[in-house]
């Protein structure tokens, strides 16, 4: 197995082995290569030949105007098989929904969705469907 070498600021390494304890990993190296391949697959999905599946998770602010994430929806409806609402409490609603398409398409999709007013954070767990 190569060995490389990398250089980092001192306070990011330091965060960088704060979370390294916390979850367990017994050393650096372990975690690098974990990274290294969600890196490689998180590429894979975006830019490979064939079709990509992402569940997309949509936290937002009640109060936001629904339109606005369901209408981009509406506009990307030939990519998206399945989509789910929950009422989360007085503030917040969550959107989960699964989409099918390219993965230049489906970056498309979430960015947007990043973009609507009132939408507090969207998580996305995506994949290459030919794998
Ligand atoms: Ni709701």
């Amino acid at each position: 197995m190569p060995i490389i070498s990398l250089s980092l600021e001192e306070k990011l390494l330091e965060r960088f082995d704060k979370k390294l304890s916390e979850k367990g990993y017994s050393g650096r190296s372990e975690a690098m290569r974990e990274l290294i391949r969600d890196y490689i697959s998180e590429q894979d999905w975006s830019y490979g030949p064939g079709d990509s599946v992402a569940v997309v998770n949509v936290l937002y602010d009640k109060e936001a105007p629904r339109e606005a994430v369901s209408g981009i929806q509406h506009e990307y409806e030939g990519l998206i098989t399945t989509s789910i609402h929950a009422h989360l409490d007085e503030e917040n609603c969550m959107e989960v929904f699964i989409a099918k398409g390219s993965g230049k398409k489906l970056k498309r999709l979430i960015e947007r969705i990043k973009g609507v007013r009132g939408v507090k954070q969207v998580k996305y767990v995506a994949t290459a469907s030919g794998i």
